[in-house]
């Protein structure tokens, strides 16, 4: 089993097109001698393309878009599709994040529908799942994260399991300064193992699992030092690029 870990930053909606440049330019100087992780930032949408020609050519680092509409084309205003990305040089195209199920009501449906669409049109999904608060304070939080995950699987076929990057995101740990400690991660990571080793025998072990949820330098070794942890999604932490550079660092040792 050698699955490579990867660390992507979200970067939600920060960073202006100047900073992005500049972030981005300092995060590749600073992966010139860092190896064995493969690391990706998903830049606000409208600086993609300016993100993907500051990082073109580069082998250490891609571009992830923070969203991807499943139709190719049509009338759906305000939309783009996976061409689109493709297009522009992105690698990856994060999907069902919780503040799109939150506030732009994304449901299961719609994000394997996503899945399904980024996989077709050759980019990597990074599909996102994770229980609310009072869903983990009800013991729900196996039910509910089984659920996103078939959703995710009905869409993604055995021989594509290689690709499909899981990100398990405890919607309490995001952006609250609460991380679930190690041995939570690996209790749901473990889980979400068990589910596609069930659709996918053995190719189960070759789908990267991301913890995200407050990951910071000073949490990242023991998150990932886990069995079935094998990367981070990362929000406030991956904004300024010495700090993602310590949690991608963190993942090659
Ligand atoms: P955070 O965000 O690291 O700021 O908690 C993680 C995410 O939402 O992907």
């Amino acid at each position: 089993m050698s699955r490579t870990p990867f660390i992507c930053g979200n970067w939600k909606l920060n960073h202006s097109l100047a900073a992005t440049t500049e972030v981005l330019t300092a995060i590749r100087r600073g992966l010139a001698d860092v190896d064995g992780v493969e690391a990706g930032i998903a830049p606000v949408t409208t600086c993609l393309a300016s993100a993907c020609d500051a990082t073109s050519g580069e082998t250490k680092l891609g571009i992830a878009a923070q969203n991807v509409f499943w139709a190719d084309k049509g009338a759906y205003t305000g939309e783009w599709s996976v061409a689109h990305l493709k297009e522009l040089g992105c690698t990856y195209a994060i999907i069902g994040h919780s503040e799109r199920r939150q506030y732009f009501n994304e449901t299961d449906e719609g994000v394997g529908k996503k899945v399904r669409a980024t996989l077709d049109g050759g980019l990597v999904p990074i599909a996102c799942v994770g229980e609310l608060l009072e869903e983990r304070e009800a013991g729900k939080t196996m039910d509910v994260v089984h659920r996103q995950v078939q959703a995710i699987i009905d869409n993604v076929k055995a021989d594509e399991a290689a690709t499909l990057v899981i990100a398990y995101e405890p919607v309490w740990a995001i952006g609250t300064g609460k991380t679930a400690t190690a041995a939570q991660a690996q209790e749901v990571h473990a889980a979400i193992r068990g589910q596609l080793r069930e659709a996918y025998g053995d190719e189960a072990d070759n789908v990267r699992i991301q913890y995200g949820g407050s990951v910071k330098p000073a949490n990242a070794a023991e998150l990932l030092s886990e069995a079935d942890v094998d990367g981070a999604l990362v929000g406030g932490a991956s904004l300024d690029a010495d700090s993602f550079l310590a949690i991608v660092k963190a993942a090659a040792n």
